[in-house]
């Protein structure tokens, strides 16, 4: 029943009930993502849990997120309950061995797990603005705001970079307009108030350093099987948006640092986006493009994505398009929506003469499924109702005491759990106000009015050339401290320039999900 270069996912059967052929994911058809759908209850979680322990033992690091704190279990080794041991027996799974997995466990709070943090350099101004719900007119302050802090070497590394940067933009706004394009001080204010409403929200613990480093959720262990990192997203799922944002993040990272492979023998991640409508609800279309364009350029990098979540609906068509292994749970079918997400789903399966795919979705049982994986070429198999195997780990969550000692041995135990603070766009701007209040005191004991000499006097953002701005070629009269300011600003954004170039060694690109690209 096991099978080399096969994930045994559970066994079929007839309509008459008697048992029919075990049901494989083929690890090479690993990287052509997957669909886990079902109603509340039907199986998803447990479906999730025995395809990580697959490919853990096959040696292939995973990524998931533990909604719930249901799959923390996965951690431990598995108990010989009754209901386990009754579809081991109906399956055929023989002999039906219990194992616990080697588990990272992630937090973005740091509570039950290793902290993840991201800078927002490293996020970028697409998802960013995702995460604020931005309208557009803010998202084109924070494409500028990004611009100015790409182009004029300030690093922005935790909310607080980011709104001292909106604040030099407040300030400044008519003099960065003419370089930037149209920045509106209310915009800029109402940024600034949705970085306070994230703030309050929590988000603050992901922003900052150090930053998580893809390598350390591609582990595997001594004996060659695949680290399964654990995100603990329970507390996260009330802030849904920073969720979505945080896994689109980490899948666009994964995208822009992994090099391609082609098509290996077994995928080098499996990435699991549970609750996957929280992606998608009301995402601008832009953004829902550019997922489908990572989602389907990261398979010839070896990563699978495989969505999980109750409706087949949740998940835009596109996307669907792309998801070669597919496991339906049974789906109920009241209303309308529920008949068409039935329908949907059946549509999408290669059919089986013995039964009508769209009947048989209703009558599921608990851990019961449609099965349809790639096979041969790389096409459908035909779907099959398929009893799922039981996990080889607890059904269930860790005890605290467990998960503290599971954190106390990880590989990564020391490496996030404190905060860095290097010096960034916060520090930058408020080393360049006290340099301008210096310079400001100087200028008011020595010069008196001096026009023309400001006149003439204009700034740049490195990486800009020295063109003048709009308004000192147009010669539009401007008060004498906007020039005075300005001279400074360059003067303090230059030396900042230097000190991040060399520290980064490269320009800064954004790739498509507009995180940085390497
Ligand atoms: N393959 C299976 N073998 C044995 N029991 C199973 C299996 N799948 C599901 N079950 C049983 O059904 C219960 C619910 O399954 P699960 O937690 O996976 O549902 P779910 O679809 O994730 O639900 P929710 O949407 O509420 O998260 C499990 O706790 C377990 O008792
Ligand atoms: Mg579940």
């Amino acid at each position: 029943m096991l099978q080399d270069g096969k994930l045994y996912i559970g066994t079929s059967r007839k309509p008459d009930d008697s048992i029919n052929k075990p049901e494989y994911l083929d690890l090479k058809f690993g990287n052509r993502h997957g669909l886990v759908t079902g109603a509340t209850g039907a199986g998803k979680t447990i479906t999730l849990q025995i395809l990580a322990e697959g490919f853990s033992n096959a040696g292939v690091p995973v990524f998931c997120a533990d909604v719930k704190g249901d799959l923390s279990g996965i951690g431990a080794v598995g108990e010989a309950k009754d209901f386990l041991l009754k579809r081991a027996q109906e399956i055929g799974l023989e002999p039906y061995d219990f194992q616990e997995f080697p588990v990272i466990f992630w937090d973005l709070y740091g509570e039950k797990g290793h902290r993840v943090r991201t800078t927002m350099t490293e996020m970028g101004p697409l998802l960013l603005s995702r995460l604020m719900n931005a309208s557009d007119a803010q998202e084109g302050v924070l494409n500028i705001a990004f611009k100015i802090a790409d182009q004029g070497g300030l690093p922005l590394l935790d909310l607080k970079d980011l709104q001292a940067l909106l604040n030099y933009m407040g300030e400044n706004a008519t003099e960065l307009s003419n370089k930037f394009g149209f920045i509106s001080k209310a915009s800029v204010g109402s940024i600034q108030r949705e970085l306070l409403i994230l703030e309050q929200q929590g988000a603050e613990h992901f922003f900052g350093e150090p930053a998580l480093k893809i390598s350390d959720i591609m582990r595997t262990t001594n004996d060659g099987r695949g680290a399964i990192s654990v995100l603990a997203a329970d507390k996260l799922m009330m802030n849904p948006r920073l969720y979505g944002t945080f896994l689109l993040w980490l899948l666009s990272e994964l995208f822009e640092e992994l090099p391609e492979v082609g098509d290996p023998e077994k995928p080098k991640l499996v990435f699991f986006f549970d609750e996957a409508h929280l992606l998608f609800n009301d995402a601008p279309k832009v953004l829902i493009e550019r997922v489908e364009q990572v989602v389907r350029l990261i398979r010839s990098k070896g990563v699978g994505v495989y969505f999980v979540t109750q409706n087949p609906l949740d998940v835009p068509e596109t996307v669907l398009a792309q998801l070669g292994n597919r496991v339906q749970h049974a789906l109920r079918a009241y209303t309308p929506r529920e008949q068409k997400a039935v329908k949907t789903a059946a549509d999408t399966f290669r059919p089986n003469p013995d039964f009508d795919c769209a009947t048989v979705i209703t009558q599921l049982g608990t851990g019961e499924a449609l099965i349809s994986t790639l096979e041969g070429k790389g096409i459908p198999s035909m779907v099959e109702r398929t009893l799922v195997r039981p996990p080889a780990s607890r059904v269930g969550p860790l005890t605290d005491a467990e998960r503290a000692a599971v954190m106390k041995v990880s590989p990564v135990a020391g490496l996030y759990d404190e905060d860095s603070d290097r010096e960034s766009a916060y520090e930058m701007l408020a080393a360049r106000a006290k340099k301008l209040e210096e310079a400001q005191q100087q200028a008011d004991q020595q010069a008196p009015e001096s026009e023309e000499q400001n006149g003439g006097s204009r700034w740049t953002l490195p990486g800009f050339g020295d063109e003048p701005t709009q308004a000192s070629t147009t010669g539009k009269p401007k008060a004498r401290s906007g020039y005075q300011r300005e001279s400074v600003v360059e003067a303090a954004m230059k030396s900042a320039a230097r000190s991040v170039a060399t520290s980064l060694g490269r320009a800064i690109v954004r790739g498509i999900l507009g995180s940085l690209r390497r």
